[in-house]
């Protein structure tokens, strides 16, 4: 799961959300970046899904919330969003469960880092690293 991927549609980014899903232990942290609307939400969605989040629960953006969390079948995922608040002390979400930050810029804590690119015609370039 660690290369570069060239995603058409929200459909295809979910996916390639739910394929990474299935690689995690759960307690991974993972970092996202990529401008508003490049998908990083719709891509934790597959997260989530491929973790089996529990009936009646949706992912939602956190932009507001900061952090919004899910039961799933794999533990909780921890869904940030430093967008508005980049001094966040998100760290102390580590161990809870998978953590993914958006907007984190990637560093040592970073299990997976993945950066979205949108390119012309919708299509999103993701590149993922494992430090
Ligand atoms: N190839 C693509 N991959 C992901 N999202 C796409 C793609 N093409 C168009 N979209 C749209 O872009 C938007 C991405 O929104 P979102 O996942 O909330 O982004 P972010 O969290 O990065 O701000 C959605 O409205 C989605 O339908
Ligand atoms: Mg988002």
């Amino acid at each position: 799961m660690i290369g570069e991927f060239f995603v058409k549609n929200p459909e295809e980014m979910e996916a390639l959300g739910v394929r990474l899903s299935k690689k995690l232990e759960g307690k991974e942290v993972i970092c996202l970046k990529g401008n508003l609307g490049s998908g990083k939400t719709t891509f934790v969605r597959g997260l989530a899904r491929g973790l089996g989040i529990k009936e009646g629960h949706q992912v939602r953006s956190p932009t507001f919330t900061i952090v919004n969390e899910y039961p799933t079948e794999k533990g909780t995922l921890i869904h940030i969003d430093l967008y508005r608040v980049r001094d966040f002390e998100w760290e102390e979400f580590i161990g809870n469960g998978v953590v993914v930050v958006e907007w984190l810029d990637c560093g040592e804590m970073c299990n997976l880092c993945i950066e979205i690119e949108v390119l012309e015609d919708d299509t999103r370039r993701v590149v993922i690293k494992k430090l």
